[in-house]
């Protein structure tokens, strides 16, 4: 009997041993070799257009506008908003040509047929009525049917006139990417079974789900002074997502002790915050720009909050 490397065999059981190993050799070459065929298939975003746009531009202007830091896509990003991989499949090029240029809110279903009228769109979409183009991309209908006309939380982009038709090749490019499944089915169901599930106890529509964390300062529901509504305002709006009610610097100014004080605007000029100047800052937020922060960042809350909204925002603001 041999002992090679101190291991002791019988000759019969050590051929053995080599076989079943040459055997699993054999099974991992094929299945790489397989594994080969199957991304030869994959799409490549050169080859993928929406009427005159390429995907591959498409790619350049989503990275140009940090999609990244808010959305999911192809497995990279952020999880602030939802997964894009499959959004084109999903919605169609004509519900993207209607929300992503006035993302400040949901297309309505009239939105959605006006740019079915757009020959090009029509064309890509492979339907020219709002029935068929329902039936195909079903998750344009549920859009439209639960929040059509209400506000989003996307920030307004302003892009330039090729952007939207570039950013939808590059959406349509990732739609037909074999992902293997991925992004995996959101788990749905009636949300508040969910939240009793989570938390143990039943939640009626429109209270506060779980208990507000003592230290982010979330308002409850029943909101009672104009200060509390307005911190209220801040959350629903997604202000704070740019804004620290603290000293933290985030992607805007932070808040602590900004009313009444000096600030230093990019022109070089300074300006006292006070209620006109909070108010410009909301309805037209390229009017003034603070020094050291990218101009065009903020979106432009017109039309979305009104002038009680603003005034209670102002309130709270005057508190910290
Ligand atoms: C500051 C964060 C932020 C950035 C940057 C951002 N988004 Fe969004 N986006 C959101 C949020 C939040 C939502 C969900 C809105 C809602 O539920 O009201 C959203 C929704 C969407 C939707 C609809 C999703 C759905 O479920 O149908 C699309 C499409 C989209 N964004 C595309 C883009 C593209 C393309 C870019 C870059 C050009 C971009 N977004 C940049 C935050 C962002
Ligand atoms: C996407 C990020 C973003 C969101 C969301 C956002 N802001 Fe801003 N905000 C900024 C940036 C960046 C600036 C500084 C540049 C400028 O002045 O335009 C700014 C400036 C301001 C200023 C002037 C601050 C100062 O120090 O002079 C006020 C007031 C303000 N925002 C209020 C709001 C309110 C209220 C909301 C929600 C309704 C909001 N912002 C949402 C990014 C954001």
């Amino acid at each position: 009997m041999s002992c090679p490397g101190g291991i002791c065999l019988e000759p019969g059981r050590r051929r053995r041993a080599l076989i079943l190993l040459g055997l699993m050799m054999l099974v991992f070459i094929v299945l790489s070799g397989f594994s080969f065929i199957k991304s030869r298939g994959q799409v490549t975003p050169n080859t993928v257009t929406f009427a005159a746009h390429h995907a591959t531009d498409g790619k350049r202007v989503f990275q140009a506008y940090g999609c990244m830091g808010c959305h999911t896509i192809v497995g990279n990003g952020a999880y602030f908003a939802p997964d894009l991989t499959k959004e084109y499949q999903n919605v169609g090029p004509a519900w993207l040509a209607a929300f992503l240029p006035s993302a400040g809110s949901w297309p309505t279903e009239v939105a959605v047929l006006t740019q079915l009228q757009n020959k090009d769109i029509a064309e890509a979409a492979g339907v020219d009525n709002i029935e068929d183009y329902y039936q195909k991309y079903p998750g344009a209908k549920t859009r439209v049917e639960r929040r059509g006309g209400q506000n989003t939380f996307m920030p307004n982009l302003r892009f330039r006139a090729n952007e939207v038709g570039q950013l939808i090749a590059f959406l349509k490019y990732t739609s037909a990417m074999n992902t293997e499944g991925w992004p995996p089915a959101v788990k749905t169901g009636p949300l508040p079974a969910r939240l009793e599930r989570l938390y143990g106890r039943s939640v009626a529509p429109g209270t506060t789900a779980a208990p507000a964390p003592a230290s982010t300062g979330q308002p409850t529901a029943a909101a009672e002074s104009p200060a509390e509504r307005g911190a209220q305002h801040v959350q629903t709006f997604g202000c704070t997502a740019c804004h620290s009610p603290e000293d933290k610097k985030i992607i805007g100014p932070p808040w602590r002790g900004i009313y009444g004080s000096q600030e230093k605007l990019a022109d070089g000029t300074t300006v006292t915050v006070d209620d006109a100047y909070i108010i410009e800052s909301i309805l037209k937020p390229t009017a003034k720009t603070v020094d050291g922060y990218p101009e065009g960042t903020m979106p432009t809350y017109e039309g979305l909050l009104n002038d009680e909204q603003i005034q209670e925002i102002i309130a709270y603001i005057k508190t910290l």
